[in-house]
């Protein structure tokens, strides 16, 4: 419930120019958001890797709806990589497909994608694509496959609450090309094609995950990034990746920046890699809208910002 309103509050123009000018929802953003320019993005890379956290660095922006903001988002995103090979940092990036001109067009947004990908080669990272609504699934799968064939220092998005996601699974994994970020998925979805309850999300989320650290898909070099900070699953992974010998550099945690710190430095510590997504930049209203649906406490939290 919470979570649908806030997906929805988070498409509403009006409620983003009023919102974004509040300073107080400002300051509780902040606690998601590394902020609003790159050196922040930089910066909290930076300090995640002094405590031995990978990043992917996010430059937030999605379904942009001319040419000319596609080419500047593809632009900055080269610029970032070249900022950051420049400091010897090597952290993932993040992209949506709407932020690299989906809605503009596929062939718009492949040869951007291409172009940033290409980058990252070049530099020596990876390029991690989120999963958007479901109205993107088939068209950012269709493009993932499309550059990941050319180019394997791509991954994708698979989220766990689409019933879709188990034959994705399944075929990415036949194609030798199951390298995946698991999440439980963030979007607004209907009962026909997305598990309504938490409980069957999770349930399923298990599934898709043990499929991907089995030895058989580990075989066709399924790799798989355990992205929640659910700590019952986390737990769940971590037993099963004893009890079938799963070599660490099979798989690896992920976290949003900003959420469960503790595990995160936790797990690091016990030398599990773990990778946290950084995300900043201007347009942090519907990403942290998306935050606030998932975790009624997050309401409080900002509302404790209104009077500090
Ligand atoms: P769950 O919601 O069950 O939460 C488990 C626990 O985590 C909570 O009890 C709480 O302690 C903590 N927690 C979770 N969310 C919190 C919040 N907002 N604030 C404070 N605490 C919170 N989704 C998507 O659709 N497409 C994508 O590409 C991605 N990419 C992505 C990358 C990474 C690295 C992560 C970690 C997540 C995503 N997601 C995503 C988001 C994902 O789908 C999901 O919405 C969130 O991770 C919340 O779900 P959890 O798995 O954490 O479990």
């Amino acid at each position: 419930m919470l979570r649908a309103l806030f997906v929805s509050l988070s498409r509403n123009r009006t409620l983003k120019e009023r919102v974004m000018r509040w300073d107080f929802v400002a300051r509780a953003a902040a606690r998601f958001v590394a902020g609003e320019r790159l050196e922040d993005g930089i910066r909290a890379i930076q300090e995640l890797e002094a405590a031995g956290i990978l990043g992917i660095l996010d430059h937030l922006g999605e379904n942009v709806e001319s040419l000319q903001d596609a080419q500047r988002a593809t632009e900055d995103y080269l610029l970032a990589l070249d900022r950051l090979a420049a400091l010897g940092l090597r952290p993932h990036l993040a992209v949506k497909l709407t932020h690299l001109g989906l809605d503009v067009g596929d062939a718009v947004c492949e040869r951007n994608l291409r172009r940033v990908v290409e980058r990252a080669a070049a530099v020596g990272t990876v390029v991690e694509i989120d999963m958007e609504g479901s109205a993107y699934t088939e068209r950012t799968l269709a493009l993932y496959r499309r550059v990941a064939r050319d180019h394997p220092n791509t991954r994708v998005a698979i989220q766990a609450y689409l019933y879709r996601s188990a034959e994705d699974v399944e075929r990415l994994i036949e194609e030798g090309m199951a390298r995946i970020r698991l999440c439980k998925g963030a979007y607004r979805e209907p009962p026909q094609i997305a598990y309504p309850r938490k409980r069957d999300v999770d349930a399923n989320y298990v599934r898709l995950m043990e499929r991907l650290l089995s030895a058989e898909a580990r075989r066709r070099g399924a790799y798989v990034a355990i992205a929640t900070h659910d700590e019952r699953i986390i737990r769940h992974a971590l037993r099963r990746v004893v009890e079938w010998g799963v070599p660490r550099e099979a798989f690896e945690f992920q976290m949003l920046y900003g959420i469960r710190r503790d595990l995160q430095v936790r797990l690091a510590g016990e030398g599990y890699r773990v990778r946290v997504y950084v995300p900043y930049g201007t347009e942090w209203y519907p990403y942290f809208m998306r935050r606030l649906g998932e975790r009624p406490a997050n309401l409080w939290f900002v509302l404790r910002n209104l009077f500090r």
